[in-house]
């Protein structure tokens, strides 16, 4: 294991990405972790992040400085070299010219973190406060033209870059990645998905033992991996839940049942809700309580069929004692983050919900993994491509794409809609490429002409983005013939829609969905 102290830069989740792209393990945790801590992780080699912060701030983030004094090899990185400067006897001043963006970098002398690298690289830097004396047995090891940008003391086995290796834009940054953990610290490639799924298959058998589980599947990548995973270890002791909130998409309700039993041999209990759902949201137009509405009935809905399946296992002399969640690794670092924006995991919606007297207990199969690792497990454990490269889908579904009240008839309309737009996506090779592609129907009726015929129907939106991780998004520039074909076809073949507009909106100022 790599541990990554997290000093609170936005690029540190990165860190580890990177990392385990060469097959190495690495976790983030808060920098504030006891020094015992961290030992217990057992850890190869210790990096420590980046941080907005200047070492001198009254509030700055700050590690047990003993962390550097364990024979461990240490790389900081920005905020991280700073941190050894300060901390070590050196000094740390506000640079009177702060570096953003890119820069280049002349490397001074050949050590283990540069091997193999070019003497000059192209990185990115962002920092505005740098090492003006370096602490005792320290050297300079690299510099721009107006800064230092590296550092190292390797007898006491400690290296640091003043630029951020872990983003793209730093070209040499992987190289230097593995020096640093596979050469330096020793770290072996074994976090493969084989290794991960083995390991996790045979914790979940050992942890529930003769027990049963329930799992909410939103047909979505993640509750299907956490589902499949677990469904290995206990087989048919696990029980899957899958409701028709009545906002899914065309046939969705019935093509996901079909590809988790057959498909995944998934034991899939399936609840159709959808009036329910519907006879709550008459006549609500505003998007918060959509949302609310949306999860409390999911809530209640999971509850009474969670009951069922308690009931009848308990009469039969077993009980249900887990509950199966597909929580990622970013939402337990944010959780667990002391100085990051104060976060709290997201309400996955079965949780809070469930009756006291059956009192769960989470297995949480993937709260290591990235989203991408997510869908290499799922790849390896032989999952069809339509569930493992699906877009993301929110939970309130399509109520959050009909503007204004959700009826089933506009449910209907937007469905057809919807079906349209992924299709002509996938035809054109471009549905793995954008993050999102979808429809939005709009509360504007505009006139139109048919066939000599006066329409005055319903518009409809097209919003397709790319993004990494949703958090901000760019508009895709379709082509023009894809969104012509979308447009002829939702003009044509959805009746009540006889206009398309594109959303040529970024994330910000912007989100990705309308409501
Ligand atoms: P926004 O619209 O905030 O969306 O830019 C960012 C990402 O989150 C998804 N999203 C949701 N997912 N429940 C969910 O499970 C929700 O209420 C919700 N709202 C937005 C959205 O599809 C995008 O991927």
């Amino acid at each position: 294991t790599i541990v990554i102290l997290d000093f609170g830069s936005q690029y540190t989740q990165l860190i580890a990405r990177r990392i385990r792209e060469f097959n190495v393990f690495s976790v983030v945790i808060p920098c504030t972790t006891p020094l015992e801590k961290i030992l217990a992780l057992d850890p190869r080699g210790i990096i420590l992040s980046g941080g907005p912060s200047s070492v001198y701030d009254a509030d700055a983030p700050a590690a047990d400085p003993a962390i550097l004094e364990q024979n461990l090899p240490v790389l900081g990185i920005c905020y991280g070299l700073q941190f050894i400067a300060h901390h070590l006897g050196g000094k740390v001043v506000p640079s009177d010219r702060r570096e953003y963006g890119h820069a280049e970098v002349e490397i001074l002398a050949e050590n283990q973190l540069f091997r193999g690298l070019p003497q000059n690289i192209d990185v990115w830097m962002s920092h505005g406060d740098e090492a003006q004396t370096l602490p005792e047995g320290f050297t300079r090891t690299a510099q721009t033209s107006n800064a230092l940008a590296g550092i190292a003391n390797e007898d006491a086995r400690i290296w640091a870059v003043q630029f951020h290796p872990e983003v793209a834009h730093t070209r040499q940054g992987m190289e230097l990645l593995k020096n640093f953990c596979l050469d330096i610290c020793g770290a072996e490639p074994n976090w493969t998905p084989e290794h991960f799924i083995q390991t996790t298959v045979e914790r979940v058998r050992a942890q529930v033992g003769n027990g049963h589980a329930i799992c909410g599947l939103s047909g979505g990548v993640d509750s299907s991996v956490a589902a499949v995973l677990v469904a290995r270890a206990i087989g048919d002791r696990l029980t899957c839940i899958f409701v028709n909130n009545g906002v899914l998409r065309k046939d969705e309700f019935y093509k996901v049942q079909k590809t988790m039993r057959e498909q995944l041999g998934l034991n899939v209990v399936a609840v159709d809700a959808a009036q329910r759902f519907l006879d709550k949201l008459a006549g609500i137009t505003d998007p918060e309580r959509k949302r609310k509405i949306i999860g409390n009935e999911f809530i209640a809905v999971f509850d009474d069929e969670a009951k069922k399946i308690f009931e009848a296992e308990k009469s039969s002399g077993e009980e249900v004692a887990w509950l199966v969640q597909g929580t990622l690794y970013p939402d337990v670092i944010e959780s667990s983050s002391v100085h990051g924006p104060s976060h709290t995991i997201k309400s996955h919606h079965n949780v809070g919900g469930l009756p006291e007297d059956m009192k769960l207990k989470l297995i949480e199969p993937l709260r290591d993994l990235f989203k991408d690792e997510v869908r290499r497990i799922g790849r390896d454990l032989g999952m069809p491509a339509d569930i493992i490269d699906r877009q993301p889908f929110p939970g309130p579904g399509l109520a959050v794409r009909i503007l204004g009240e959700v009826t089933p008839e506009r449910v209907a309309i937007l469905q057809e809609a919807d079906e349209i737009v992924v299709d002509e996506i996938k035809k054109a090779g471009l549905y793995k490429k954008v993050w999102q592609s979808f429809a939005v129907l709009l509360p504007v009726k505009s006139v139109g002409v048919m066939g000599d015929q006066r329409t005055y129907a319903n518009t409809c939106a097209i919003r397709a983005v790319e993004s990494e991780d949703g958090m901000t998004a760019d508009w895709a520039p379709l082509p023009y013939e894809v969104l012509r074909t979308i447009s002829s076809r939702i003009v044509s073949e959805v009746r009540g829609i006889n206009r398309v507009v594109y959303d040529i909106t970024s994330k910000p100022p912007g989100t990705i969905e309308w409501e």
